[in-house]
C-alpha cells in the first residue's frame, strides 16, 4: 500500500475529523476474506472521529441461500421484483448478515445500531410487471441517524425499508446509501465493490471523473462492455453528485487496506466521481509559504531548484501558483516579470513525486506562460540544470548561449551561484 509520505496523510487528519461519510458495502465483498480487513479500516476511521453510516447489500448471501433452498429468485438485488419466495429468503439472508456484521463491530469495541430510517413504499407496476415487495425510497429518517451520530453510534442499514401499512420492502441497496449520503449531507459516499472500478479509462483518468465526464461515460457504447453493477454504480454516483454530496468514491474491497489507501493519498486506488473541480491551481497565500519551502528544499537538495528563503519567498509572493489537490499543495511555480526588458523568467516549476508523470507540470507551465501573454510579455526564459529536455521537448523552449539578452540584474544572480544551469528561453 503506498500512502505517500507521512506528513501528507496527516494532512487529511483534520480534514477528515467529524465529517460523515456512507460506506455503502457490496453482499460480495463482505462475503469475501478480505472482508475483516475492511472492518479494521472502519475501525481506524472511527478512531480518527470520522462519522461512519454503514449501508449493505446482500445479493450474494441471498443468492447463495436461495440456491440452497432451491428457491428461483425473482430479482437477487431488488432492482427488479421480489416476490413472496424472494422476500422471505431475502429477509432471512439479511438479518444473518446484518448479526455477523454487528459481532465484528462490537468486536472491535464499535458501538453499532441496526437503524431503521427508510420510508418507502411499494414501486407497484414498472413496465407492466408487479414489483410485488420491492420499495422505492420516500424519505430518510436523518435526525434519527444524527443522532447516533452525536452519540459516536455507528448505524448499520439493511436493505429494507418499511410503508407504516404494515409492509417489509426490500431496497436497492445503492440506492439506499445516496438516499442516506443525500439526507445527510454527507462528505462522501464510499460504494466498496468486489472489483476493480474498471470503465475502460487509463489509469490516470480513471482515478477521478467529474460528474458530467461520468454522462458521457454512461453514454459511450464501450461502457456497454461493463457490467451492470459497475454501471448502476456510476449511475448512483453521478446523482449524488448532482444532489450535494461532493465525492463519491467506488473501491475495490478486496484490495489491500483499501478504504485507507483510497482516502488518505490524494490519488486513491479506485475512482472518485467528484461534483465540483476539485484540483485547482489558485495564488499562492502567506499560508501555503511552509510547505512550499519544504517542497523547494527537496529539490534544491537535489540541485534542481535554487535555494530560496522565506522572506525571499514571501517579499515575491505574487509571483507565485500552487496546485492543490483536496486542499493539498502538491506543485508550485513561479514566474518573476521584468517589465522593461518585456520579459518574465519561468521559476521554481515543482511537482511532489508521488505526483509526478500525470500533467500537473504541464498545467503549472501552461497556466503560468497564459500569464505571461495576459500581462504582455513577448518572450520567457527560464534557468534549468535537470529538466531543459523537459521544457524543450514539451513547450519547444530553446537553449541560447546569448546570455547578454538575460535581464542584467538576473545575470548577475546566475554568474554568482554557480549552479551553471542552461538558458531556455521562449517567445510568445
Ligand atoms: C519537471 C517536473 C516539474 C515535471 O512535472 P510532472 O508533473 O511530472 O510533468 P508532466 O506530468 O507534465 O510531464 C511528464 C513528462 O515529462 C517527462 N519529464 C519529467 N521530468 C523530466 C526531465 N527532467 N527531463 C525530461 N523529461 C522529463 C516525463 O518523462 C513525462 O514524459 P511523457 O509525457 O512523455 O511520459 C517535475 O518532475 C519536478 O518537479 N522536477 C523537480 C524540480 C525541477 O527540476 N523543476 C524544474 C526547474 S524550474
Amino acid at each position: 500500500m503506498k500512502f505517500g509520505d507521512l506528513r501528507g496523510i496527516l494532512q487529511y487528519v483534520p480534514q477528515f475529523r467529524g465529517r460523515t461519510f456512507v460506506i455503502a458495502l457490496d453482499g460480495a465483498v463482505m462475503a469475501s476474506e478480505n472482508f475483516s480487513n475492511i472492518l479494521l479500516n472502519l475501525a481506524v476511521l472511527r478512531s480518527l472521529n470520522v462519522n461512519l453510516v454503514l449501508v449493505h447489500g446482500a445479493a450474494c448471501q441471498i443468492e447463495s441461500l436461495a440456491k440452497r433452498r432451491g428457491v428461483n429468485l425473482s430479482s437477487r438485488d431488488a432492482t427488479g421484483p421480489t416476490d413472496d419466495e424472494t422476500l422471505e429468503v431475502a429477509l432471512d439472508a439479511i438479518t444473518r448478515l446484518g448479526s455477523d456484521v454487528m459481532r465484528d463491530l462490537t468486536a472491535l469495541k464499535i458501538r453499532t445500531v441496526t437503524a431503521n430510517v427508510i420510508t418507502a413504499h411499494a414501486a407497484g407496476i414498472i413496465g407492466g410487471v408487479d414489483q410485488c415487495h420491492t420499495g422505492k425510497m420516500d424519505r430518510v429518517d436523518h435526525e434519527m441517524l444524527e443522532g447516533f451520530l452525536e452519540k459516536e453510534i455507528l448505524p448499520l442499514l439493511p436493505p429494507l425499508g418499511y410503508d407504516g401499512g404494515g409492509h417489509t420492502l426490500r431496497m436497492n441497496s445503492d440506492q439506499v446509501a445516496v438516499a442516506v449520503g443525500v439526507a445527510l449531507r454527507a462528505d462522501k459516499i464510499i460504494f466498496v465493490t468486489d472489483q476493480e472500478p474498471d470503465f475502460g479509462l487509463d489509469l490516470q483518468s480513471a482515478r477521478q471523473i467529474s460528474a458530467d465526464q461520468g454522462d458521457d461515460l454512461l453514454e459511450k457504447a464501450e461502457l456497454d462492455q461493463v457490467c451492470a453493477g459497475l454501471r448502476s454504480k456510476l449511475q448512483q454516483a453521478i446523482r449524488a453528485c448532482r444532489e450535494g454530496v461532493s465525492r463519491v468514491h467506488l473501491i475495490n474491497g478486496n484490495r489491500d487496506d483499501a478504504l485507507l489507501a483510497e482516502l488518505f493519498s490524494n490519488e486513491g486506488i479506485g475512482t472518485m466521481v467528484f461534483a465540483d473541480d476539485y484540483r485547482r491551481i489558485r495564488p499562492a497565500t502567506p499560508a501555503d509559504v511552509d510547505e512550499m519551502l519544504l517542497m523547494m528544499r527537496r529539490a534544491v537538495a537535489d540541485e534542481q531548484l535554487v535555494e530560496r528563503n522565506k522572506a525571499e519567498v514571501l517579499a515575491r509572493l505574487q509571483d507565485y501558483l500552487v496546485m492543490e489537490i483536496d486542499g493539498n499543495v502538491v506543485g508550485v511555480g513561479a514566474l518573476h516579470v521584468y517589465a522593461e526588458e518585456k520579459a518574465a523568467e519561468l521559476a521554481c516549476i515543482y511537482v511532489k513525486d508521488d505526483h509526478e508523470g500525470q500533467g500537473y507540470g504541464r498545467e503549472l507551465v501552461e497556466t503560468l506562460e497564459e500569464k505571461a501573454k495576459s500581462l504582455g510579455i513577448s518572450w520567457l526564459f527560464m534557468l534549468s540544470t535537470q529538466t531543459s529536455a523537459y521544457f524543450a521537448s514539451k513547450f519547444s523552449y530553446r537553449e541560447s548561449s546569448d546570455l547578454s539578452s538575460m535581464p542584467t540584474d538576473r545575470r548577475q544572480k546566475w554568474e554568482q551561484n554557480g549552479r551553471n544551469a542552461r538558458f531556455l528561453v521562449k517567445e510568445l
